[in-house]
């Protein structure tokens, strides 16, 4: 039987496990791999992708990514003096923009676990106008390095997918929030429109891993990507995630027909 694109169709809970039952795995695009590997899994990718990672961002989206972007952190509503963590920051294009929001006193910090991805991002911080603002931090989102209560603000941006258990990595962001923070996670999701997912099945399983190859050397890292949106939750189960741990007030923006999606929420 062919297997469909978009997992939640195929029926996550049904599929058939091939792998020891004692094993515990996760999804590494759609190859299952054994869940104390993803973080290697997920190191290496980003590895191979992080020199090119802004400007394949930039022509892969045609540019929409900053659009997204730009909606996710406004709608943050960040104040003067703010101090914000942007888990799994990577080359900081959040911070960048969160940095001109939370004005001289603000701090943004990049919290990653992967420094090529920092260092790939350095020079553009530093060229913004707020760059100064901007601290960065080498770790793991599922344990994150600062006290309970630390934060005004936290955000996430096309990150939590990579992180192995989703739900440490939500309850650390609740954790060093403060009360009534605010939390953002801006996330690839699944287009509404029957016909616009179907041009998007196409331009991502065929346009983007051929793109990846000729540009940054890696078809298939571009194909991890396609498969890796594909496996990940749908927005009324990451709503229902973000309660579990300890967030309330959850609501949703979808961006380009449900491409992406903003969840926003409340400590
Ligand atoms: C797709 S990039 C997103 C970067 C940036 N937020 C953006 O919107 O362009 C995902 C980032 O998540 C980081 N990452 C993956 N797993 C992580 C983990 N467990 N803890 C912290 N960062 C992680 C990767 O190193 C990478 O920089």
């Amino acid at each position: 039987m062919k297997q469909k694109k978009w997992l939640d169709e195929y029926g996550k809970e049904n599929r058939r496990e091939d792998e020891r039952p004692s094993q515990k795995t996760a999804y590494f695009g759609y190859r299952k791999v054994p869940e104390n590997e993803k973080s290697q899994w997920v190191l290496r990718h980003f590895n191979s992708v992080a020199r090119r990672y802004d400007l394949m961002n930039t022509l892969l989206s045609l540019g929409i990514h900053h659009l997204w972007k730009r909606t996710a952190v406004r709608i943050m509503a960040l104040n003067p003096g703010d101090r914000v963590l942007d888990v799994c920051g990577g080359t900081g294009d959040l911070a960048i923009l969160a940095a001109g929001a939370v004005g001289r006193s603000g701090r943004v910090i990049i919290y990653d676990i992967n420094r090529a991805m920092i260092e790939a991002g350095v020079d553009k911080i530093n060229a913004s106008a707020s760059g100064e603002r901007v601290r960065f931090v080498q770790g793991d989102a599922e344990r994150v390095s600062f006290p309970d209560g630390y934060f005004d603000a936290v955000m996430v941006g096309f990150g939590i997918r990579n992180v192995t258990h989703m739900d440490e990595g939500f309850k650390e962001m609740c954790r060093v929030l403060k009360p009534g923070g605010k939390m953002m996670c801006l996330e690839f999701s699944k287009p509404t429109s029957p016909l616009f997912r179907w041009l998007y099945d196409i331009y991502s399983f065929h346009v983007m891993p051929a793109l990846g190859g000729l540009i940054a050397g890696s078809s298939r890292a571009y194909m991890h990507l396609t498969e890796s949106i594909r496996t990940f939750a749908l927005p009324d189960e990451l709503t229902a995630l973000l309660k579990q741990v300890g967030f309330s007030q959850v609501t949703t923006r979808k961006l380009t027909n449900g491409i992406a999606m903003i969840h926003l929420a409340k400590k």
